[in-house]
């Protein structure tokens, strides 16, 4: 069947790359002389019918914008068959032959289940985490680890002129990737991750030879999904005379905005024109992928199979580093 109007939508957290990806999505269907809607809030506003026709002006001017201009929710009703019916229903109505789904792995979720209807639905990966597999990076993270990097920056400058030790919290509930890579190129002392464990022992042990090494204050990089909190380590260590004082920041949402970096700028621009071009080709089911230099179509049950996981090799890497 040959597509005449396809429509998009964002799902899930926001990244910043989004809305690149949007603009490409609308001017690459334009350009092959297809309409675009676009659903207001993801699949919440997929079921209840909130969409409207995209224009080329229309998309003018959100390159440089973090977050997503057609907004996003969660919907967890959506994890039903019956609400998902009323979307696919929805689409129908308003004569659209096709979506693209651009979020993390629930929405990718939402996407699979929605091509099982019969359905075609291509996905684009956005998520700050980095915990979506098919991708060697999503729609997000690279913004995510220079706000991160940049925060590292400016806490080592107070850390050190106070002679501090600084345990700074990135978020990823379930995904260490932003708190390792950022640890490594932050230069931490520490990293805390999900994927690892660590005694609060080591950690006193590790901070008080920093500072006997002399160094002038000491890194800690934590992810939000690690086992031990910032708080209780900063608690602990203050408990343990370690040399250095103890202060906590928590960097949160502050990771999840900001105008996207030249590279997801570029990512969510070429995931965008392929997602339509797959859409178009007959392909569904599927999630565009940065694999290498490439886009690639990636099959949505490998995707969800399971999580990315990031390279512990990295981890090894920041303690040897961290002398
Ligand atoms: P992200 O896409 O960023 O991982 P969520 O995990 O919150 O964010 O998922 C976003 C939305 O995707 C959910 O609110 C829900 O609407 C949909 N979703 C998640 N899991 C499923 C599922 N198993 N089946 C259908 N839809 C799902
Ligand atoms: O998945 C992206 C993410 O930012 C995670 O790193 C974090 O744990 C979660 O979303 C926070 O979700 P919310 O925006 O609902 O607080």
């Amino acid at each position: 069947m040959s597509m005449r109007r396809i429509a998009v939508l964002s799902s899930g957290g926001d990244a910043p790359g989004i809305n690149p990806c949007i603009r490409s999505v609308v001017r690459t269907a334009l350009f092959h002389n297809v309409e675009v809607f676009g659903v207001e809030e993801g699949y919440e506003g997929l079921i209840h019918g909130d969409m409207r026709p995209l224009r080329a002006r229309d998309v003018s001017g959100i390159m440089q914008q973090g977050g997503t201009f057609l907004r996003t929710a969660r919907c967890l009703e959506f994890k039903e068959e019956r609400i998902q019916r009323k979307g696919l229903r929805e689409l129908n109505e308003h004569d659209i032959d096709g979506l693209v789904v651009i979020g993390g792995d629930g929405s990718m979720r939402g996407a699979h289940a929605i091509a099982n209807l019969g359905y075609p639905v291509v996905g684009a990966p956005s998520s700050i985490d980095n915990d979506i597999t098919g991708t060697d990076m999503s729609m997000g993270v690279d913004t995510a680890l220079n706000t991160i990097m940049d925060s590292l920056d400016k806490l080592r400058d107070t850390a050190s002129s106070h002679q501090r030790v600084f345990l700074v919290e990135t978020m990823g509930r379930n995904c260490g990737y932003l708190a390792l890579i950022s640890g490594v190129i932050g230069g931490a002392e520490l990293i805390l991750i999900p994927e690892r464990d660590m005694e609060m022992a080591t950690i006193v042990k590790e901070i008080q030879d920093a500072y006997a090494r002399g160094k002038t204050h000491a890194i800690i990089v934590a992810a939000e999904g690690a086992s031990l909190k910032v708080n209780e380590v900063a608690a602990y260590l203050k408990e343990h005379k370690v040399g250095f004082e103890p202060r906590v920041t928590i960097l949160g949402h502050v990771i999840r905005g900001g105008s996207p970096t030249a590279f997801d700028r570029m990512l969510g621009t070429r995931m965008g024109v392929r997602a339509v071009e797959g859409l178009l080709d007959g392909k569904t089911d599927v999630m565009v992928g940065l694999q290498g230099r490439k886009i690639a179509y990636v099959p949505l049950d490998e995707v969800l199979a399971h999580p990315r996981q990031p390279n512990l090799d990295y981890y090894d890497m920041a303690e040897m580093l961290a002398r």
